[in-house]
């Protein structure tokens, strides 16, 4: 079901009565697929079912860190193609940013590692990034750090980078979490803002991977939740304040925009 003007406007309401100060928002690969980047799971155009050439025994594998410690190539293989660098934010990303700039945004979780948050202008100090980023890079063993253009050189020629410490030779990965491995301290610092939020919104997400996915439920029951989204995920829905907008992320934020009489003011900060 898409949502009814009705609900729509309550909550445009909502926010212009000034009720909404302390916005959490939460969102996943689905806000970056119309920069060119592809989600996990969407069933045609997914990352997931796009890796019959790698071989693997389950898609997942690639992010699995025991499977990445025995077989480390099909993830360097991908790699140059997940290398943030080459996308524009979408207007999506200008949403948020909006929020921050309007002080209006109280942390935005994201299990995204494009950095195109820190690139639409949110400040890194609003955003906790929940399955981390290509910004650091270390080896699995010893957790010796490694240099960036040694990174960047390995990824770009597709070899498998080692520790630099001979004793060790550990093989180096760039610090996004992969299966197996503990979320940043960052996460569990700030897993309980929902709890604090006046108004969740989560985007772009099948909240299928856990902690991440269990954030929304931190949310108070009076707590107005959003999902824009293709589709229906998690319990979104299952509160009496529960806004869903099924469909795509850029309308949805322009029509969340529109009805809070910003929407000018946010495709001039997006065409900045
Ligand atoms: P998924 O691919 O699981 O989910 C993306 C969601 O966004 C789906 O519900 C899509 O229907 C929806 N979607 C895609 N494009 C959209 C659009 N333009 N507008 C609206 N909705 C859209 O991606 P995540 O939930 O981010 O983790 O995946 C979570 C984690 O699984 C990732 O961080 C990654 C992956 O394995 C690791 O690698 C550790």
């Amino acid at each position: 079901q898409t949502l009814s003007a009705r609900s729509l406007e309550a909550l445009a309401q909502y926010i212009q009565d000034g009720r909404a100060q302390k916005i959490v928002v939460m969102v996943g690969a689905g806000i970056s697929t119309s920069a060119g980047i592809p989600d996990f799971r969407s069933p045609e155009t997914g990352l997931y079912a796009n890796l019959a050439r790698l071989n693997l025994p389950y898609a997942e594998a690639v992010f699995d860190i025991s499977y990445f410690r025995n077989n480390p190539e099909p993830f360097y293989t991908l790699a140059q193609e997940l290398y943030p660098g080459k996308y524009r934010p979408t207007i999506t990303h200008s949403f948020i940013n909006l929020l921050h700039q309007k002080g209006l945004l109280l942390k935005l979780f994201t299990q995204n590692i494009d950095c195109l948050e820190r690139e639409a202008g949110v400040p890194a100090d609003k955003i906790v990034e929940a399955h981390g980023s290509f910004a650091k890079q270390s080896c699995i063993e010893c957790k010796k750090s490694y240099p960036e253009e040694r990174m960047q050189e390995a990824i770009h020629k597709k070899w498998v980078p080692h520790c630099l410490d001979l004793s060790c030779n550990g093989l180096v990965k760039p610090e996004i979490v992969f299966f197996g491995e503990q979320l940043p301290a960052a996460f569990f610092e700030n897993r309980n803002l929902p709890s604090e939020a006046d108004l969740a919104i989560v985007m772009g997400t099948s909240l299928s991977v856990q902690p991440f996915a269990s954030l929304p439920s931190f949310c108070e029951d009076r707590t107005p939740r959003l999902l824009i989204n293709s589709e229906q995920v998690g319990d979104l829905g299952g509160r009496r304040d529960d806004v869903l907008m099924l469909e795509d992320c850029d309308s949805g934020v322009r029509k969340l925009a529109e009805a809070c009489g910003w929407l000018e003011e946010l495709e001039a900060l997006w065409a900045k």
